[in-house]
């Protein structure tokens, strides 16, 4: 009784990455009516910083009751319906992103478009750059709602960019080469290439040569790139973050035929750890797109009392200066807790230096170096030790055996009984694998091999760049 659309399979449903949260939601841990509930450390939510958001609604009632200089604004913000979005609020928009940048690029204001959230901005950016069956490619692992947002509606097509552990997962020119043939092959066309940096899995930033790479290689393709920044505020230890648009400004790329091809999308969803006002924003150096972006926005419009609320906020410089610096300090803090206490279980971690989780090595506690193993693996943790962590393969990873593992959205005592947990855990398994006087096969580096990856991670995959089966009838 429904349309293609929307019973087509590629929203990613099913995927251990959505699953884990239901699981999560059967048997939640709270510390005194469910201790031993499952903790959620699948969710890249920011809970670090709260109390600076609401000592600041405490200290500006005005703003927070809706009145300017006791006139109230109600009826005016009830009656707002300009798709174009608050001038004030887009003001303040563009400048908080010009400050996580340090001030050395800055965004006009009227190349902004107002999104619900970075995936209302994805979305729309895909639908228009990419027509249905165009591809655009993304390095693994990636992100696992992309599937979701770059594809489900759209048509579109993801094709991966492999990039291994073998050099901390960068993006390598021999892997954009090999992902742009491989589409060629599956008769795509490729219109771009979507990036996320920081990036969601890693938690790492992208390094100049990486930038320089990607602006080079849509050049010479003529294609588009996508710079997903929605975690550009959470940078926390050197190397620093550089947004692509201080890459293209440094090379005296402004106003090329590239510059016009380069977007980024921004939300406030984890550097303000406010998801739930779904806020985010497309900036385009296109005019065509900005227009057309603005059309579309109508889908997915940000309410007119929560940009008002937020202009207000953002326009406080005092309170984002400090903001930003506490948060990244909090965040560093963190961090470093739950990377020395899984180093002390002797799990470590790939180097991260931003975002709300890190990318963690489990391959040594596989008990076979392929995507059962992982999957395996996955269903002790969740059901036997009550975490719910993030499998690698959720997020197209090509090795398997990495987990991303939240660590912003509990309080430290809760990931301290977290990593309680894994501890007793990853003892409990040395002691049966000593007592069978079994060796575990360590930190072997595979390839993906179809026949290895589980029935979901193969449909999200592989078929994307396929013949069509998998796809969406439009
Ligand atoms: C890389 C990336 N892009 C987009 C999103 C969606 O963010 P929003 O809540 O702003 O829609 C997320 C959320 O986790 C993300 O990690």
């Amino acid at each position: 009784m429904l349309s293609a659309k929307a019973t087509c399979n590629s929203h990613g449903q099913d995927s251990s990455y959505f699953l884990g949260w239901e699981e999560y939601e059967k048997h939640p841990y709270h510390q005194l009516k469910n201790p031993n509930g499952i903790i959620q450390m699948g969710l890249a939510e920011n809970q670090l910083s709260f109390d600076l958001l609401e000592s600041w609604l405490q200290n500006n009632p005005h703003s927070a009751g809706f009145k300017n200089d006791n006139h109230s604004l109600f009826k005016e913000l009830a009656l707002f319906q300009d798709y174009h979005g608050l001038p004030a609020f887009k003001n303040s928009l563009a400048d908080f992103m010009s400050e996580i940048r340090a001030n050395k690029v800055t965004f006009d204001p009227n190349n902004l478009v107002l999104t619900a959230g970075a995936t209302s901005a994805n979305e729309t950016l895909m639908f228009c750059l990419a027509n249905p069956g165009e591809a655009f490619l993304l390095p693994t692992p990636y992100y696992p709602g992309f599937d979701r947002d770059l594809k489900w509606r759209t048509g579109a097509e993801i094709v991966p960019i492999h990039c291994s552990s073998s050099n901390g997962f960068r993006i390598t020119e021999s892997a954009l080469t090999e992902a742009y043939e491989e589409a060629q092959k599956q008769n795509l066309k490729v219109k771009g290439v979507l990036v996320t940096n920081p990036s969601n899995p890693l938690g790492t930033s992208l390094s100049l040569h990486e930038l320089n790479l990607l602006v080079d290689f849509v050049s010479s393709k003529n294609i588009h790139l996508i710079s997903d920044e929605i975690y550009s505020g959470t940078v926390f230890c050197s190397p620093g973050f550089v947004s692509i648009m201080e890459v293209l400004k440094n090379r005296n790329l402004m106003n090329t035929d590239v510059w016009k091809r380069v977007h980024i999308v921004y939300s406030l969803s984890k550097d303000l750890g406010l998801p739930g006002f779904r806020v985010g924003a497309i900036y385009s150096n296109d005019d065509m797109v900005v227009s057309a972006a603005t059309k579309m926005s109508s889908f997915g419009l940000i309410s007119s009392q929560t940009q008002y609320l937020l202009s207000e906020m953002l326009s406080d410089k005092k309170f984002t200066r400090n903001y930003l610096s506490e948060n990244r300090r909090r965040l560093k803090q963190r961090h470093e807790m739950m990377e020395k206490a899984l180093q002390k279980t002797g799990i470590r971690c790939l180097k991260g230096n931003a975002g709300l989780f890190s990318w963690v090595d489990m391959r040594h506690l596989l008990s076979s170096q392929t995507f059962e193993g992982e999957m395996e693996l996955w269903k002790k943790i969740v059901y036997e030790v009550g975490l719910n962590i993030s499998p690698g393969s959720s997020c197209h990873c090509s090795e398997p055996g990495w987990f991303r593992v939240c660590f912003a959205n509990m309080s430290k005592e809760t990931l301290l009984i977290a990593m309680q947990r894994l501890s007793s855990f990853v003892d409990s398994m040395a002691k049966k694998h000593n007592q069978s006087g079994r060796r575990q096969p360590l930190n072997r580096n595979l390839r993906r091999s179809k026949s290895s990856l589980p029935k979901w991670v193969f449909s999200l995959s592989f078929t994307t760049a396929k013949s069509g089966k998998e796809r969406c009838q439009m």
